[in-house]
């Protein structure tokens, strides 16, 4: 049998106080005293709320994140990149946030709507809602270190699967290639649905990646163009490059799989983009973590909307914590959604389980924001049904 494993902490072991204990005991699990010198293992119910998945990942993300009420980049992660935090001041994280925030929705309850259908196709596959999960490395450097790589992939491709979307793996700047084919092998093994992150790194090396990433079956490749800033910390041997309009085009050429520039904040980038025959962007600060100070995401997405005007597929990130966030990106014009810091929390506070728990918490409450505001469908949520600061 498959094990699900999550780590508490060996001090509240040792104290013996905590809820999570007594809740294994009456689950019949035994921590052995191997698990607990690892700092304990113990399975999950698979009957957490999403409150106690919360709870469960502050007890295996402190000091990295804190499970904040609100994840608005104002808590004590500010600055912690590594981490879970933004750059700088993490103020293009807090736009982020502020920016989703200051974009409210039109209550319209006069239509006949009844149970709406929230899922898309995404190049082929039918997804049950417009949200992926963002591809998130560094569960290490990152995250704190408590679940290992393959352990972070099965939640998050795992979870996400049994939601009916698609997970993401992603490819570490510090990463070594063995890191990133372990990550594909896991994908591979499972069989999981997933997009794969790629570094905007050399030409070739970025060609090689994508090779190994075909041949584990992936739907999709992203490439964070705003990584590129991270090169004063690539290790030996590995780089990373801002690229030109002709290297994107050779990037779009290398592969068949269905390639978005990630990190697209200006309309005239999006625009290079489309000319370079990417199937799509993602409107993307990377969380506030490469580039400090930046506009949010809700801020510039309309413009970028208008520009690309459907020439190709435009995702977005950014904050995305309910489904009246996903609803609002969509109305603003994107076509779906990625969540990043959310996913990864629930990973470490209930493996696969957690991070379906969140997905259909999301996609529930998506359901209910299309009732409110008189959508059937995907296609039919519109920028009517928002107010957008001028
Ligand atoms: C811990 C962490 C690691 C990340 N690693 C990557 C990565 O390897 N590749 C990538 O394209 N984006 C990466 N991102 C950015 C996310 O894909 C996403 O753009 C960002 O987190 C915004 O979504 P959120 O506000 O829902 O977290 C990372 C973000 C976090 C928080």
């Amino acid at each position: 049998m498959e094990q699900k494993s999550i780590f508490i902490s060996r001090r509240s072991i040792l104290k013996g106080s905590v809820a999570s204990i007594a809740g294994s005991v009456l689950s019949g699990t035994t921590i052995t005293a191997e698990a607990q010198e690892k700092s304990s293992i113990r399975p999950l119910t698979g009957k957490m709320t999403y409150e106690e998945v919360r709870n469960r990942a502050r007890e295996m993300m402190i000091p990295r994140c804190y499970v904040c009420p609100e994840c608005n980049g104002r808590g004590p992660c500010v600055g912690q990149v590594p981490g879970f935090g933004g750059m700088g001041a993490s103020r293009g994280f807090q736009a982020n946030y502020d920016s989703l925030a200051a974009v409210q929705l039109n209550s319209r309850v006069v239509h006949g709507v009844h149970v709406p259908d929230t899922s898309i196709d995404f190049f082929g596959t039918k997804i049950s809602m417009p949200v992926i999960a963002a591809p998130t490395g560094g569960t290490t450097y990152n995250m704190g270190g408590k679940l290992t790589e393959a352990e972070f992939v099965n939640a998050i491709c795992g979870g996400c699967n049994k939601a009916g979307t698609l997970g993401a793996v992603a490819d570490g700047i510090g990463d070594p290639l063995d890191v990133y084919e372990k990550r594909l092998q896991t994908l591979k093994e499972h069989g999981y649905k997933a997009i794969v992150g790629l570094k905007p790194r050399l030409q070739k090396d970025i060609i090689e990646r994508m090779r190994l990433a075909e041949q584990a079956g992936i739907i999709a490749l992203t490439i964070d163009l705003d990584s590129a800033g991270r090169a004063a910390r690539a290790t030996k041997g590995q780089t990373v490059e801002p690229k030109t309009f002709e290297q994107l085009k050779e990037l779009v050429k290398a592969s068949k799989l269905p390639l978005f520039f990630k990190g697209i904040m200006t309309p005239d980038e999006a625009e290079l983009c489309v000319n370079s025959g990417a199937a799509g962007i993602v409107v993307s600060n990377h969380g506030g973590r490469t580039l400090a100070d930046t506009p949010g995401t809700a801020a510039v997405l309309p413009k970028i909307v208008d520009k690309v005007n459907g020439r190709c597929f435009i995702m977005v990130d950014g904050t995305l914590a309910r489904g009246t966030d996903v609803e609002k990106y969509l109305a603003m014009g994107a076509n779906c959604t990625l969540a990043g810091r959310h996913f990864v929390r629930a990973a470490h506070g209930g493996l696969a389980d957690g991070v379906a728990l969140f997905a259909n918490k999301m996609k529930n409450e998506l359901a209910v924001a299309m009732v409110l505001t008189g959508a059937q469908t995907i296609k039919d949520i519109n920028r009517s049904m928002v107010c957008i600061p001028a």
